[in-house]
Formats: structure tokens, C-alpha cells, sequence
């Protein structure tokens, strides 16, 4: 069976993160993915975090997968020479470099344009044009500059980063997106186009709600379905709501059975307005139901947090899996909080390719995060990432050259 992406070539000059999230998903839609590093050190990552000396990291392998790799010092002439060819050869350039390094390399748009006026050049950066365009960016810059970090944490507490990615898988998939996009028009147009995505947009694209909240806040004065409602009083700015949803379906992280000993004995448990009668009769407070300080999503925003301790009463007395069960016997949306331990052993994520086994020459096997976006005609088999220019061989000889050059290059240094 062909794959989605097949016969479309990338030319991934993609390092740490964000960048090579977006082409490792490419390459599992089933593009040629030739990932271009510097010879002898490669992508950072591969010597960052490691857990075995010598070998390349965890950190590296989990977001390469897939991939082939060439070594090619592109400050060299004969290096220029190659990534010309390269840039003649392939469908995509993708890259995150710092802003800038592109340009001083010698391959501005202009000049990537005239070598392949089919090219698409793809870029993540930090900031998009304004103040901070030139900045160098990591995730936490970004979850700072979107909103993520101001809006995240104890309602007490200072700003707060999460854990999940958002600055750089969540910008490496806005650009993928970007990227098939772009494809498409090439369909009809003929010619290639730059796609950019800076992390502090993407940030934002995934903070949405929270602006939304902001113009809520700034017309009404409050935000009733965050903790502060009634208490405490609403500055100007969209405050921390701990773990509520302030959304439309109030929700809260509750304690259950164990608690005292498991970091991760909670449950998320969601009032939803359609189930309500049923979360009464559970917690075996039938009169709620009826009463009208409680019988209304509106009459409830005022008693929140009484209602969540009264609902986790009844959660203590269970575990998050009990919980959860019985919970949804009555359609009542709730999820228990797993870790990431709890995750890897998951049998249903393995069953389904999202968590998989990789084995590498190396490292050994180790565990990683698959596709997580399923095609039905396109199914994703993860391959383990490539070492060091381990393809550096190969794809030159594509390109035409001859054993003779490719072992001069090599005894040059270029690759
Ligand atoms: N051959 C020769 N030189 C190479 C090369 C190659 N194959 N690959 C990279 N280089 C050079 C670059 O041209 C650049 O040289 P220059 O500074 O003289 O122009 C140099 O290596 C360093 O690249 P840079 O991107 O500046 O790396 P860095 O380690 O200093 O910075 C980031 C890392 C992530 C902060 C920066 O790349 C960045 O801000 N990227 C955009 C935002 C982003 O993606 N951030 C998230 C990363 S997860």
C-alpha cells in the first residue's frame, strides 16, 4: 500500500524540537526525509540528556524517526555545491535555524527560488516580524510570550509552563499543516512558497480561549466559571485558573482513593449540564437536582467549590479506575490522571501505534510516542532514527556524484 506522502522529498534542515516534530511527522505520512547536520556533532540533541554514553539520546531518537541522514558542512564550497543539488532534488526545505542563519549560509528565498522555483521553504521561528523577530527561542520562551504561561497555574501562584510542548510540537504541527497545504497549492499553481509559523503564534493558536476570556473579562468585569467567582475580585487581565476548565462545563481535578500515597490517584471530573441529575444521584445529593441554588448550570458558578468537595467526598472512596467506570456507565465525562509510567504500560495506546516499541542498532529497544494521527489507507510504521550521516553515502550517489568524489568529500571533510 502507498503511503499519503510518498514521492515527496524533504530537505530537513531541522534541529532540537519543533522542526524535526514537523518533519518526523511528515515522514511518517511516508515522505523521503533527508535530515542535513553538521559532520562530526549532527543535531545537538543527539549528545543532550543521555542515558547511555556514546549513544545517541532518547531526546533525539524520539523525534527523528524515519528519517535518513547526510553530514554536509554547508559553509564550505563543495558543501554549497551538494546543497544545491539538494535543493534542485527535493520538494521541501524545512528549517528553524536561529533567524538569519539561512540567509548568511548563502540560501536566502530569492536564491532558493531561482535554484527550484518549485521549492517550498518552511520555517519556524521564535517571534514573527515586530520587536523581537531576530530572538532566539526555546519552548519556555514561547509558552511566556503566547499567553500559555500567564494563564497557567495556582490562582496564588506565579505564571506557570506545562509540561506539553506547545511551543515546539505544537508549532512543528501547525507547520505540517502549512507544509501539505502548500503541496496542495503547488498542485494548481506550479510554483513553490514560503511557509512560516513563529512559536509564540502557534502558542497563542492553542491560547485562544484565553483571549476570548480576556474580551469576556474586559466587557463584563468577571469570569464566573473561574475559582476567584464570587471571592475574589477580577483584575484587568484573564487571571491563573488552576485546573478549572473556565469554560462552559465547570471541572476539577479531585482526590481519590490512595491519595495520601500516589502522586496521581485524581480524577478530572466535568459537571456537564446534561448529566447533572445523574452526578446527584451518585454522590447521593438527589435534592440538588431539584433545588434551585443547584438545579441550573448559572445557579451553580457561585457554588463551585462546594459542590466539587461535596462530589470528592464520593471520589475518595473509590480509585481513579472505580471511578471512572462507574462514572461512565452514566455518560459523565471524566478522565483519571495517569502517569507517564501508567501510559507506557497502557496495552489499548500500544495496541494502537500511538505508544511503540523502537529497536535501535545502539541503544537497544526503547519506548516512543507514534503517529498520533491515524490514516486509514496510510498507516504509519515508525523506524528508528538514523545515526549520524549514516546515509550520507547513498544520497549523494542520488545526486549523482561518483564513488571517487563522494570519497573525496569525505576526505575533505564536507561530509
Ligand atoms: N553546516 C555548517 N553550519 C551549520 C550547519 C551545517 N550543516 N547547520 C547549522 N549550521 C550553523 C548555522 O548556519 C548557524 O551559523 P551562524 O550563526 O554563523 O549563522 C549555526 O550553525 C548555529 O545555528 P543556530 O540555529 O543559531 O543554532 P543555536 O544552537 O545557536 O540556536 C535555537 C538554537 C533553537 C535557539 C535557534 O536555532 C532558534 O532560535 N531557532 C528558531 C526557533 C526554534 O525553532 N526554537 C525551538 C527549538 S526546539
Amino acid at each position: 500500500m502507498s503511503k499519503a506522502l510518498e514521492g515527496v522529498k524533504i530537505l530537513d534542515f531541522t534541529h532540537v524540537q519543533s522542526g524535526p516534530t514537523c518533519t518526523q511527522l511528515l515522514a511518517w505520512f511516508g515522505a523521503d526525509v533527508i535530515k542535513v547536520e553538521r559532520p562530526g556533532e549532527g543535531d545537538a540533541t543527539r549528545g543532550q540528556l543521555r542515558d547511555i554514553p556514546d549513544v545517541d539520546s532518547l531526546y533525539f531518537t524520539m523525534l527523528n524517526h524515519n528519517k535518513r541522514s547526510i553530514t554536509l558542512n554547508t559553509k564550505s564550497n563543495k558543501g554549497k555545491d551538494v546543497l544545491v543539488k539538494l535543493i534542485q532534488h527535493c520538494d521541501v526545505l524545512v528549517e528553524n535555524f536561529a533567524p538569519g542563519a539561512l540567509d548568511r549560509m548563502g540560501f536566502s528565498w530569492e536564491r532558493i527560488q531561482e535554484i527550484n522555483p518549485r521549492m517550498i521553504l518552511a520555517s519556524i521561528k521564535g517571534f514573527g516580524p515586530g520587536p523581537y523577530v531576530d530572538c532566539k527561542v526555546y519552548e519556555n520562551v514561547a509558552q511566556c510570550t503566547g499567553g500559555a504561561a500567564s494563564t497557567t497555574g495556582d490562582p496564588n501562584g506565579i505564571p506557570m509552563v506545562t509540561g506539553a510542548q506547545i511551543g515546539d510540537s505544537g508549532t512543528g504541527l501547525h507547520l505540517a499543516l502549512g507544509i501539505v497545504t502548500a503541496l496542495f497549492h503547488r498542485e494548481k499553481s506550479g510554483r513553490g512558497q514560503r511557509v512560516t509559523a513563529a512559536m509564540q503564534d502557534a502558542v497563542l493558536n492553542l491560547c485562544r480561549v484565553k483571549l476570548r476570556d480576556q474580551q469576556r473579562l474586559d466587557r463584563t468585569q468577571v469570569l464566573k466559571e473561574y475559582p476567584q467567582y464570587p471571592e475574589i475580585e477580577f483584575g484587568d487581565a484573564v487571571p491563573r485558573a488552576g485546573n478549572a476548565s473556565g469554560g462552559g462545563q465547570p471541572g476539577a481535578i479531585l482526590k481519590c482513593k490512595g491519595w495520601q500515597k500516589d502522586p496521581n490517584a485524581y480524577i478530572y471530573f466535568i459537571t456537564q449540564a446534561a448529566v447533572w441529575s445523574d452526578i446527584c444521584k451518585i454522590i447521593g445529593e438527589e435534592g440538588w437536582i431539584t433545588n434551585p441554588s443547584y438545579a441550573t448550570p448559572e445557579a451553580r458558578l457561585p457554588h463551585l467549590k462546594m459542590i466539587f468537595a461535596r462530589i470528592e467526598e464520593w471520589t475518595k472512596t473509590k480509585t481513579k479506575f472505580e471511578a471512572m467506570d462507574i462514572l461512565n456507565e452514566f455518560d459523565i465525562p471524566c478522565g483519571p490522571i495517569l502517569s507517564m509510567k501508567e501510559i507506557s504500560d497502557d496495552k489499548s495506546l500500544r495496541a494502537t501505534g500511538t505508544v511503540v516499541e523502537v529497536d535501535h542498532p545502539t541503544r537497544g529497544k526503547y519506548l516512543t510516542v507514534g503517529n498520533p494521527i491515524k490514516l486509514s489507507d496510510s498507516p504509519t510504521e515508525v523506524t528508528r532514527s538514523p545515526l549520524l550521516g549514516e546515509h550520507s553515502g547513498e544520497i549523494l550517489s542520488i545526486l549523482g556524484y561518483s564513488a571517487t568524489e563522494i570519497a573525496q568529500l569525505k576526505g575533505e571533510r564536507v561530509v
